[in-house]
């Protein structure tokens, strides 16, 4: 199979669909890899690099797209690329269909085949495609919170670490999944009081086995949510909101129990979620301030961190990718139920119950749509 590993092009996105490495692994199957000129710069990879292990560098997107079977990459296709969607071409890579209506659009019409990294699920029912970044995103939240509690960057001057002779500072985590759990790593190294809230007791269980003690594990119900919101520095979302919900946690109202100039991180970043007064923001505008709270609801974290962010998310999709290159788009799916999650679009039918249910369009199963059932 010719696959296509492209640069991404949304702002501030320095990540890499595959590193040189993984190139070699498709190289020794026998396939050809061709690689978008500069397209691992922003993670530390030289187009040589990329040739060193048999890649072929191609100059422009446009010859990359026309030239290749499947495109290997990290973000949703973005407008400047739609022209580039063409029947039968398969693209594996972060897609968010119900976040992108017009995306969706592009697909179904072009008839590509997209498959959606955050759909692809495991055995236990979780995200392996997710895991990696939202690690990353925790740890990058915190980061964040470090930085944006700063007041030369509008703070409100808190150093959120332990210093003798003064209050530690407090931080709330809601969620000890994947991104909480990274966000307490950090948070608890540093010395401050944080408290997990969760509605899993088996995920706070887990939680206790490997964070330190001066993490406060606890049950999410409202009272004690609200107990945290009045002590609180900062208030971390790390939650799995649920795309069908429509009510929120943390109301606009809630807000008023928060100290004044506190900082909401908003790992989650779902626009009017589970923080009903959370909207996407860049890294370019990160921050805004709603009910006297600073919002920073970055929706790409991991892209802050390339070259970490490069290596763990190509760990986790190269052996999907292989699977797709080795057997064909078909027979992979046919044969991977948990890849099969991830059918977004096939043959020009959404395939994604969540995106039809949430843009009110037709879809069909993804084992209808590859015939597996009538
Ligand atoms: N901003 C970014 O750049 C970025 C990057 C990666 C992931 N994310 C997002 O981070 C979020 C978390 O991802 P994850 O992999 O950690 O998910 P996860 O499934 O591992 O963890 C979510 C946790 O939330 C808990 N939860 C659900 N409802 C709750 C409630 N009412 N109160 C408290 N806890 C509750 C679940 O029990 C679970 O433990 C996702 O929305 C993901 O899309 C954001």
């Amino acid at each position: 199979m010719i696959v296509g590993i492209a640069k991404e092009i949304k702002n501030n996105e320095y990540r890499v669909a595959c590193t040189p490495n993984g190139v070699k692994e498709f190289v020794k199957r026998g396939h050809t890899v061709l690689v978008e000129k500069d397209a691992g710069i922003g993670s530390g990879f030289s187009n040589e690099e990329y040739i060193a292990q048999g890649a072929e560098i191609v100059e422009t997107a446009e010859e990359l797209y026309k030239r290749s079977e499947f495109i290997y990459k990290v973000k949703e296709i973005l407008e400047e690329e739609y022209k580039y969607l063409r029947e039968d071409l398969i693209v594996f890579t972060y897609i968010h269909s119900n976040a992108h209506r017009e995306q969706t659009d592009k697909f179904l019409e072009s008839k590509a085949i997209g498959i959606a990294y955050e759909d692809v699920y495991d055995r236990n029912g979780g995200f392996p495609l997710l895991k990696p970044m939202s690690e990353i995103a925790g740890k990058g939240g915190f980061i964040a919170a470090l930085n944006f509690s700063q007041s030369i960057h509008g703070g409100n001057g808190l150093m959120l670490a332990r210093v003798h002779g003064v209050r530690t500072p407090e931080i709330t985590i809601i969620g000890a999944g994947n991104a909480g759990l990274g966000a307490a790593e950090l948070a608890a190294a540093f010395g401050n009081k944080v408290t997990i809230l969760d509605v899993n007791t088996d995920n706070l269980e887990h939680a206790k086995h490997i964070l330190p003690p001066n993490v406060e594990l606890l049950y999410s119900d409202e009272q004690n949510l609200i107990n945290c919101l009045k002590r609180t520095d900062v208030l971390m979302n790390c939650i799995l909101w649920p795309k069908w919900r429509t009510d929120h946690l943390v109301s606009r109202e809630m807000l008023k129990l928060i100290k004044p100039n506190s900082l909401i991180v908003d790992v989650s970043c779902d626009d009017n979620g589970a923080i009903e007064t959370s909207r996407s923001t860049s890294h370019d505008d990160p921050v805004y301030v709603e009910e006297g709270i600073t919002h920073y609801v970055v929706d790409n974290i991991p892209a802050a961190f390339p070259q970490t962010s490069t290596y763990s998310l190509c760990n986790a999709t190269l052996p999907f990718a292989l699977q797709i290159a080795d057997k064909g788009v078909k027979q992979a799916l046919i044969d991977n139920k948990y890849l099969r999650r991830g059918l977004t679009s096939y043959e020009g039918q959404l395939t994604l119950e969540e995106t039809g249910k949430k843009q009110d369009r037709p879809y069909i199963s993804p084992e209808k749509a590859l015939g597996m059932e009538d």
